[in-house]
């Protein structure tokens, strides 16, 4: 299994922001592990263009479930793949609290992702109320049985665990508790999907950083992560990808 280091850029960046771009593929930190960037919509094409040639993977932060027709403003997962998207990311907890989206909707989606050839990255996690509330396991065990197709497989799933309360708040579970949540997720999707869990990558997500980067990487289960904020500097980015790489 390959590591992943992904990068979600949400609504940030420009034509002008991808000079970041050329400055981590001009780092080389990844000789270990997968890179990936998932930058707004508007950047795929260009971001693709101009990561030609090296080990940057693109990727999307959502798609629609359905291939195509009358749903004005939304994109489909292969009008993605036209872009030069590789991965998408699916069921972010801002798109769940923003836009109400159900795992139901998000099953649907990666069903639609994984038929045009992408591969998903599903977010789950928990709310801080719920954390409070000791439901952290049946929250996300929920959320990862309702959200993973059926026909997911170790070469197109990947899970993203993003405690909703450490996302951009600077704060992260400790390491014990993402340890915790990685063991059981990886059995849980053992009932899932059968024996193609072990070779599905598990990322971590949330206020992941250059300086707790190496700590979390070397935690069992945790295969890589999914970094929103450090993301958008290269240096920074280049720094997580290297210690993954190390990991
Ligand atoms: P931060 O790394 O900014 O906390 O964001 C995490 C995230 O939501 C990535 O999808």
């Amino acid at each position: 299994m390959k590591k992943l280091a992904a990068g979600n850029w949400k609504m940030n960046g420009s034509l002008a922001a991808l000079t970041q771009v050329d400055a981590l593929i001009a780092a080389e930190p990844a000789p270990e592990c997968e890179m990936l960037l998932c930058p707004p919509a508007t950047l795929i094409a260009p971001m693709t263009a101009r990561a030609k040639g090296s080990r940057l993977w693109v990727g999307a932060q959502d798609c629609h479930a359905k291939a195509a027709g009358a749903h004005t403003g939304d994109l489909s997962a292969a009008m993605l793949v036209d872009a030069g998207a590789s991965h998408v990311i699916l069921g972010h907890s801002e798109r769940r609290a923003d836009h109400g989206e159900s795992s139901e909707l998000v099953r649907q989606k990666a069903e639609a992702a994984l038929a045009a050839g992408l591969i998903a990255i599903v977010c789950i996690g928990e709310t801080e109320a719920e954390r409070d509330a000791g439901e952290t396991l049946a929250v996300i065990g929920g959320q990862l049985d309702a959200s993973v197709p059926a026909a997911a497989t170790a070469a197109n799933l990947v899970v993203a665990y993003e405690p909703v309360w450490a996302i951009g708040t600077g704060r992260t579970p400790t390491l014990a508790q993402i340890a915790e949540v990685h063991r059981f997720l990886r059995d849980r999707l053992g009932q899932n999907i059968g024996a193609e869990a072990a070779g599905v990558r598990l990322l971590y997500g949330g206020s992941v950083k250059p300086s707790n980067a190496a700590e979390i990487f070397a935690l069992p289960d945790v295969d890589g992560a999914l970094v929103g904020g450090a993301s958008l500097k290269a240096d920074d980015f280049a720094a997580i990808v290297a210690a993954l790489s190390a990991a």
